[in-house]
């Protein structure tokens, strides 16, 4: 699938959402331990990035680790945590050279002290690029979002701002059908996508197979569809 070709010829989503489900059954297939399984779940999150620069997405928000995952065995956090700060360190060029503007959602307070400089330089040096945004969400949980959100927010307007854009397609991979406390306000409308390919199999012909899914569902908001309408 060429992906000029289906940029033109098809709605593309503004906002897409991921939860990256399936890094550890990937390993298991395979005889590897879990981190093997992140390993491989990162150079996804670089495939998904660039395809969505070529589709041209908006804004692309990636479930890297929610406020849950702390119950994970300790070296299997320590092995995320230094996934993180690798992409941190070494994808800045490349955001750079494809304007893609990093920002990282989610509680910093619990995060590795070193982790935290690294977030803020990428986030700065990014901060002109206008492509793609690309959310982080890491100690993510969108129950603590809307909590956080709903203390300083006074209208509808104020909350959405302060939470983020809405969805317009969320996808999980590896089977799952849940949302995991993952933008739960924000997904509202969204379409819902949950596909059988774990997330280091995801490429850009998967992206691509979701928007052409996307763009023939129809989005009514509520309303009526737009022929009972007419
Ligand atoms: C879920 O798979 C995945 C995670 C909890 C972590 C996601 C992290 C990455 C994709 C890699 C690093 C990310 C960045 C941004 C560099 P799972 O472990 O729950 O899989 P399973 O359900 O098959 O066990």
């Amino acid at each position: 699938m060429k992906a000029r070709t289906l940029q033109l010829a098809h709605a593309v989503p503004r906002h897409v959402a991921i939860i990256m489900d399936g890094n550890g059954r990937w390993a298991q297939q395979r005889g590897l331990i879990r981190q093997e399984g992140h390993r491989a779940g990162a150079k996804a999150v670089r495939r998904a990035v660039q395809a969505s620069c070529k589709y041209g997405v908006a804004t692309l928000t990636l479930y890297a680790f929610s406020s849950d995952n702390w119950k994970r065995p300790q070296p299997e956090v320590e092995a995320l945590m230094l996934l993180f700060r690798h992409f941190l360190i070494t994808e800045i060029e490349e955001c750079l050279r494809e304007g893609v503007r990093i920002r990282v959602i989610g509680r910093r307070d619990r995060l590795p002290r070193t982790l935290i400089p690294l977030i803020e330089k990428a986030e700065m040096e990014t901060a002109g690029c206008t492509r793609l945004l690309l959310r982080l969400a890491v100690d993510y949980s969108s129950r603590d979002a809307i909590v956080q959100a709903a203390a300083t927010a006074r209208t509808r307007e104020e909350f959405s701002a302060a939470l983020g854009p809405d969805v317009d397609l969320l996808i999980r991979t590896a089977g799952e059908q849940r949302l995991s406390d993952y933008l739960l306000w924000e997904c509202a409308y969204a379409e819902l996508m949950f596909v059988e390919e774990l997330w280091p199999e995801f490429d850009e012909a998967s992206l691509g197979a979701a928007i052409e899914v996307y763009s023939r569902r129809e989005r009514r908001f509520g309303g009526l569809a737009a022929k009972q309408s007419a």
